[in-house]
């Protein structure tokens, strides 16, 4: 199983920029300790930032047929950009959407997320600790997803006509 982490203009600068929201940790760390969970769990994981929305865009196209699921925290680009929620909805692989700071608690123009309703679900306000969560999150939707194929194969085994 393989995860895409995606991560959006301005997370480059996690442990410099606004530490009284977004903390002090950077985001090397932040995935280094994504990278520990995959390795334990199993899985491969992959990262990619960028400051470009095309450049997401892009990413987003090459998980088809390459990735299972996507984590990603969009940025300022979750409040704007239709290209990255029809990026999303065109792969159809499971997506979580996670922010470091509570979006809600925050100015009127971060409320909306774009992006919220073609992912599975919504991670915010949980600081680095979020992106934890939506690897436990991802976890479940995948082993979820494989069982569900796994009864799909039997069922239709089944309904093959013995020779
Ligand atoms: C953010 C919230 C966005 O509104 C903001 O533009 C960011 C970070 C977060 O993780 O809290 O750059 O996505």
């Amino acid at each position: 199983m393989k995860i895409v982490v995606i991560q959006g203009p301005n997370l480059n600068m996690l442990g410099i920029r606004e530490q009284n929201i977004y903390g002090s940790m950077k985001l090397e760390d932040i995935h280094g300790q994504m990278k520990t969970y995959a390795e334990q769990n199993k899985m491969e994981i992959e990262f990619f930032q960028s400051n470009l929305e095309g450049e997401i865009v892009d990413r987003i196209q090459e998980c088809i047929g390459d990735a299972d699921g996507i984590i990603i925290n969009p940025a300022a680009y979750t409040h704007t950009s239709i290209a990255i929620r029809d990026a999303i909805a065109a792969v159809q692989l499971p997506t979580l959407e996670v922010h470091l700071s509570n979006i809600h608690q925050r100015e009127e123009f971060r409320h909306k997320s774009l992006i919220a309703p073609v992912c599975a679900g919504q991670i915010i306000g949980m600081g680095p600790f979020g992106y934890h969560l939506a690897m436990v999150g991802m976890t479940q939707i995948l082993n979820e997803v494989a069982a569900m194929k796994q009864h799909q194969a039997k069922a239709q085994a089944a309904a093959q006509p013995k020779a």
